[in-house]
């Protein structure tokens, strides 16, 4: 192989992931990328179909909390650096089952910097999320100085895991850099999430369940935004620091429903007021200025034209999401959203 450096992916199957791997192989000629996903319902093999018989990338099916074959992958193949995607993702999903947040994103990001240790691996970039912050009021942003409130037991998960990148980093002098970014939109998100869901549900003029009075506010970016940002932390980000990433687009969700009605042509009727969501935060604002000043970062795409073509892209690729509603989604949904 003529590659010169070998990145270990994990959770590369997901959302963010597969837009990401898709975005280094492409743009990134001199980098091999392995990418371990132990494919959960999030994990999708078809989001990387594009790219999967590039002999820059490699797939290895397996679960990041195994110790024994994290250490192999890092040892066998030299890796450089890991950049940890790997998570649940989910907040409404925590809340029904915690466990497994603990297992996947707290312990599983513990093996992975256990091992990065072990094998000496040279870099480590953490996925974060905003979420860590808590919730604002109606002014302010987080910066990367707010404190860590965080309110669901994924964010809790979140932070947790962020706490044991920043003691690996004091305390083993491993070279982390953590990014933590607002609310992605783009390709290949898991109708689980508030935008693909509605998409999908208005699509078969199905009920759209507007959790509370649908004026929380989320600060949107395009996914392929936040894979640049990571790749600029990646690579220029000073270790030991924190990148918020966010490309100040504040909505309400009622603002996206609308949207997404009206690419549709479908009626507000839709819209179903139902049972909040219990600890539901109310506002996630970013300052993104400590990326852009220091690391010549910006957003790239703007959010008008950025939904239009995510919205595109779920219209056109049917198939892609009837695949993943057809079988065990019903369950999750019924679950979820019966007598809600
Ligand atoms: P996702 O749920 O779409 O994908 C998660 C991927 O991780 C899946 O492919 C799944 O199979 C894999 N995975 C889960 N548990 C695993 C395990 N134990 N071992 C190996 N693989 C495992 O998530 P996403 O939306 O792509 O988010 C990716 C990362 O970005 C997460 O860490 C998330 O916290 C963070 N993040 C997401 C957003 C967002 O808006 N989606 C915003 C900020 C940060
Ligand atoms: P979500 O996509 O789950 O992301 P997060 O909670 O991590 O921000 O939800 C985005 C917003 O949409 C959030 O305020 C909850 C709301 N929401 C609904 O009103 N109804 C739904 O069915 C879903 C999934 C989300």
């Amino acid at each position: 192989m003529n590659t010169e450096k070998t990145i270990l992916v994990t959770g590369g199957c997901g959302f963010i992931g597969s837009n990401f791997i898709a975005m280094v192989i492409e743009e990134q000629p001199g980098y091999k990328v392995i990418n371990l996903d132990s494919l959960t319902y999030a994990g999708n093999l078809e989001n990387l179909e594009d790219v999967m018989d590039e002999s820059q990338y490699q797939f290895i099916r397996g679960d990041i909390c195994d110790e024994t074959l994290v250490s192999k992958i890092l040892s066998e193949n030299s890796v450089e650096g890991i950049i940890n995607f790997a998570a649940e993702s989910h907040v409404d999903r925590s809340i029904t089952r915690p466990g497994i947040f603990v297992d996947t994103n707290i312990m599983g990001t513990l093996v992975l910097l256990q091992q990065a240790v072990a094998n000496e691996t040279k870099r480590f970039l953490q996925v974060s999320t905003d979420e860590v912050y808590g919730s604002l009021g109606a002014e302010g942003t987080f910066s990367e100085n707010s404190p860590i409130k965080p309110n669901s037991p994924y964010s809790v998960s979140k932070a947790s895991a962020d706490f044991f990148v920043q003691a690996y980093q004091h305390t083993y002098g491993l070279e982390t850099v953590i990014t933590r970014c607002s609310n992605n939109y783009g390709r290949h998100q898991f109708p689980e999430k508030l935008i693909p869901l509605m998409f999908n549900n208005a699509r078969t003029n199905k009920n759209l369940p507007v959790y509370g009075d649908g004026k929380n506010v989320r600060d949107w970016i395009h996914v392929h935004d936040h894979c640049r940002a990571i790749w600029f932390a990646y690579t220029m980000g000073e270790p030991g620091n924190v990148y918020n990433v966010g490309a100040d687009c504040e909505k309400t969700n009622l603002d996206i429903i609308n949207i997404i009605l009206s690419y549709l042509s479908k009626p507000e009727s839709l819209i179903e007021f139902v049972k909040d969501r219990s600890g539901h935060d109310r506002r996630y604002a970013i300052d993104s200025s400590k990326i852009r000043n220091t690391l010549g970062w910006k957003p790239t795409i703007d959010f008008d034209s950025g939904i239009v073509k995510t919205l595109s892209w779920y219209y056109n690729n049917k198939n892609w999401v009837d695949n993943i509603t057809s079988g065990e989604y019903k369950n999750y949904y019924s679950e979820m959203y019966e007598n809600r």
